[in-house]
């Protein structure tokens, strides 16, 4: 992966298996960054730490890119799911000794200890796990479908994580269920998003489709009326739950059918791959 060091209007990253194309890249570069190229799937795990302790929650994976097939440009997000049937069950532990762990006690060996969330954001390669970047705070959409599926209280774990006693948390408690979250955004999101057009639909997914589908909204505003209108790139987050992520993606997708908001996009194909598989 050869980078041009500082701005290159998107242009600059070069990412290649041939040496020869890599090198030239880095030849027309003034000053250029070199890293590994990571080949495998992207899989997002947030933990809470008070500091020393570390509770990692289950991983999940988002889809960034804007159209099915992972086209199109780069966004906050347009969906995620939970669990992760093709990750090695070992992913988590793995990743608490090998990451998450050893990041939270150096935090606090150099005097600047972290409580909170720690959000990792990893590539599961060829040759192992490795960190693309960290996040001081819960991802978005990822947190939808994590959240979903956690049955422990959030906020008992928070209060310990704050009052550093997180040693003393009872072992979180998850539902089997999966969990599918699609994410429906604006026209033109991620250009300028077109705002303030009403939203219809959300009573039906409330009245059909609750418990196990429902509607967090992330870029919405009450009108003068009292209608809800989109008020941002990312509107709605259309969450389910279900036995498997097969019958949690028909639930979310029965949800998202019955909103309507004048140009809207959404993504087609999240967690399809991994609910076919
Ligand atoms: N889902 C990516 C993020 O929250 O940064």
């Amino acid at each position: 992966m050869v980078k041009d060091d500082g701005l290159a209007a998107g242009k600059g990253v070069v990412v290649t298996e041939d040496i020869e194309q890599a090198r030239a890249h880095a030849l027309a570069c003034e000053r250029v960054v070199i890293e590994e190229y990571l080949d495998g799937p992207e899989v997002s795990l947030f933990a809470i730490t008070d500091g020393t302790t570390v509770l990692p929650l289950k991983p999940a994976q988002d889809f960034k890119r804007a159209l099915d097939g992972d086209e199109g440009p780069n966004t906050g997000g347009m969906g995620a799911y939970s669990p992760l049937p093709w990750a090695d069950p070992k992913l988590v532990d793995e990743v608490l000794e090998t990451v998450l762990q050893p990041t939270v006690d150096e935090l606090r060996r150099r005097g600047t200890p972290f409580s909170g969330l720690l959000y990792a954001g990893l590539a599961i390669t060829s040759r192992g796990v490795r960190v693309i970047e960290f996040n001081a705070r819960f991802g978005d959409p990822e947190t939808q479908v994590v959240l979903a599926r956690l049955k422990t209280p959030l906020a008992g774990v928070l209060l310990n994580s704050a009052n550093g006693t997180l040693a003393d948390q009872a072992p979180l408690s998850w539902s089997d269920d999966a969990a599918v979250t699609v994410v429906v955004a604006s026209h033109n999101y991620p250009g300028t998003p077109r705002t303030g057009d009403p939203i219809e639909g959300l009573d039906e997914v409330a009245e059909k489709d609750a418990p196990h589908a429902y509607v967090l909204h992330a870029g919405t505003k009450r009108g003068e009326d009292g209608a809800v209108l989109s008020a941002g790139g990312r509107v709605l987050s259309v969450t389910a739950t279900g036995s498997d992520l097969a019958q949690a993606r028909e639930r979310a997708y029965a949800a998202v059918g019955r909103i309507r908001l004048d140009g809207s996009q959404h993504r087609t194909d999240i967690a399809r791959k991994a609910a076919e598989a």
